[in-house]
């Protein structure tokens, strides 16, 4: 068992029992680390909601309060069809038709994704997946869970105006909306719409993904956070927060579990010196 060398401590000195030997151990005691030494393991957020629910919004502000890797999905297919990639092509017309994309070319870019060197060691905010029955199976069955499953709730007759309303900037991918994040002036002409973001186009989004969020969720019913998202982007971001560090403060750490059931073992050791 290595994970006592992860961790450093201010008191007692740690150490496996044969380094310490002619020692006496005192007694098992399971000592405290601070955040910066702790063994507990990356959150593993899932983000869902209907188009426009603000998803994107809230993943910059998650990511810069607990550095996790944003695999937002609809992302990673826009950047396909933008390099006219194999998958890129075939997912392009169901894009274009606001209505998923198969699972052919979805599920094992997902899986691959979550398998990156970045993502096990910092956690994962899965933005947009799954976003069907057959998606959520494919990831149980790799067993691949969230902690938090966070479904932002908008009322349907904000959202098209959401939509229509959005522009991004292609220098630096920031999303602005006409009305509730006024782009500066001085980039206004360089800024984009996304073609899916027609008031025709959404509602096709929309169809699709009310006929599935209730399956998914039936996946995720142990974890649902709902978030209220009709609120600014900032009361947002703190109520989604505050969910967060509760999910956080679930995690084991698993040191500290092991010792709990194994104070004897040498990793669970404290010495005086
Ligand atoms: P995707 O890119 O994921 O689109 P979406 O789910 O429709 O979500 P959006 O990106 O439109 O919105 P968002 O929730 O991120 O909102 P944002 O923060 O930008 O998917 C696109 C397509 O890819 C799908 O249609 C499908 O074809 C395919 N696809 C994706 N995932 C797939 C999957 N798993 N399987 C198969 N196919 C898949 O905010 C929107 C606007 O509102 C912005 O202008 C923002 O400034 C503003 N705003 C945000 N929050 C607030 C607030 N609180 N108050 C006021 N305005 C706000």
């Amino acid at each position: 068992m290595q994970l006592c060398q992860q961790r450093t401590y201010s008191r007692a000195a740690f150490a496996p029992a044969r380094a310490r030997a002619g020692r006496v151990a005192r007694r098992c005691l399971v000592v405290k680390a601070d955040a910066a030494t702790t063994t507990k393991r990356p959150l593993r957020v899932m983000i869902a909601g209907a188009p426009a629910a603000g998803k994107g919004t809230q993943c910059e502000k998650i990511v810069e309060k607990f550095n996790l890797v944003h695999i937002s999905v609809g992302d990673l297919l826009r950047e396909q069809v933008q390099q006219g990639t194999p998958a890129g092509k075939k997912a392009k017309d169901f894009m274009d038709q606001g209505v998923l994309v198969p699972d052919e070319v979805v599920v094992e870019m997902v899986k691959s994704r979550l398998a990156g060197d970045d993502v096990q060691q910092r956690g994962w905010l899965l933005d947009g997946y799954p976003r069907s029955a057959s998606q959520a199976e494919a990831i149980e069955a790799e067993g691949i869970r969230p902690d938090i499953f966070l479904l932002i709730d908008v009322p349907a007759e904000l959202l098209v105006e959401r939509v229509v309303g959005r522009r991004m900037d292609p220098q630096t991918g920031a999303i602005y909306h006409l009305k509730y994040k006024p782009p500066p002036a001085e980039i206004m002409d360089r800024l984009v719409q996304r073609s899916d973001d027609t008031e025709e186009k959404c509602k096709t989004r929309l169809e699709t993904h009310f006929k599935n969020v209730d399956s998914v969720i039936g996946y995720y019913r142990d974890c649902l956070c709902e978030i209220e998202g009709d609120h600014s982007m900032e009361a947002v971001a703190s109520a989604i927060s505050a969910a967060l560090d509760q999910a956080y403060a679930k995690i084991g750490d698993p040191l500290e579990d092991f010792c709990a059931s194994n104070p004897e073992q040498p990793e669970c050791l404290v010495y005086d010196d």
